[in-house]
């Protein structure tokens, strides 16, 4: 391909990989990276020699541990995940099943954090993974919660279905989201699938923008109520992490519940 840097191909070698893909042949990788099969193995030796990529076995190539080292090491979202992950903890132990923690980039929401339990409800979420703005809790908290202009552009595009209910109609979406402003919190029973039931609150910075929003995936009969007042809790722990001050409206009954509630699982 004419007038494309190395850089470009490098990237595009990159994004062939993801959970489905591992690991992966060159022959695979020159094909899905539109790129010829003897530019794909220059490239993919180039990246193996400096660890970026490397060979199993059976010579597929897989993510590379020095990728994985850089990639870590200095992570834009760090400081975020590292302020939640005692409070992801408490709350996993309470409600069981999934909790996570997302950011909008992009037109998507992506996962920097999950915990899971074996046996939980079907959950699509991955870390590192994404989902869509307008089907999932996690994204419509932060959509709600993103400039109009962002709004409009997500609300006039495609809106994918998943389910029967997942929110396809504009003007049912527009009423959502202002529900979610003024509620805290966005309930999502059986928008992405039948089975599971998605809730989530926003996580609000020192200076009280929403950088990121906390949910929970349960089973979807699951009672709404008391996961939101435990996922408040807990949002409210991240932020103070986060340097935000709590105001005395938010100081409730709920601060203790995450050491009050038994398991539901
Ligand atoms: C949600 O956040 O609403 C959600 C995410 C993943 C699922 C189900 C629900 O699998």
């Amino acid at each position: 391909m004419s007038g494309e840097s190395v850089l470009q191909r490098v990237v595009r070698i990159l994004e062939v990989f993801d959970p489905e893909n591992v690991a992966v042949s060159v022959t695979d990788i020159a094909e899905r990276a539109g790129l010829t099969l003897s530019t794909a193995s220059r490239l993919v030796d180039e990246l193996v020699e400096h660890g970026l990529l490397q060979r199993d076995r059976n010579r597929r190539v897989r993510i590379g541990v020095r990728l994985w080292e850089l990639a870590s090491r200095a992570a834009p979202m760090r400081g975020l995940r590292d302020a939640a992950m005692p409070f992801l903890e408490d709350l996993h132990a309470i409600v069981g099943h999934h909790v996570q923690i997302g950011v909008l980039d992009g037109t998507e929401v992506l996962f920097i954090e999950r915990l899971s339990s074996p046996g939980a409800v079907i959950n699509l979420t991955r870390i590192a993974g994404r989902l869509s703005l307008h089907a999932s809790s996690s994204g419509l908290v932060l959509l709600a919660h993103a400039p109009s202009e962002f709004q409009d552009q997500i609300i006039t595009g495609p809106l994918p279905r998943y389910t029967d209910r997942t929110i396809t109609d504009p003007r049912a979406l527009r009423v959502f989201l202002a529900e979610i402003r003024r509620s805290g919190v966005a309930i999502c029973p059986g928008f992405i699938h039948d089975d599971a039931m998605g809730i989530a609150v926003p996580i609000r910075d020192r200076a009280d923008r929403v950088v990121a929003a906390l949910s929970v995936v349960v089973p979807r009969e699951e009672r709404a109520t008391v996961l939101v007042s435990i996922l408040q809790a807990s949002a409210r722990g991240v932020q103070r992490e986060l340097g935000r001050p709590m105001s005395p409206a938010e100081m409730s009954p709920a601060e203790t519940a995450t050491s009050q509630v038994a398991p539901i699982q």
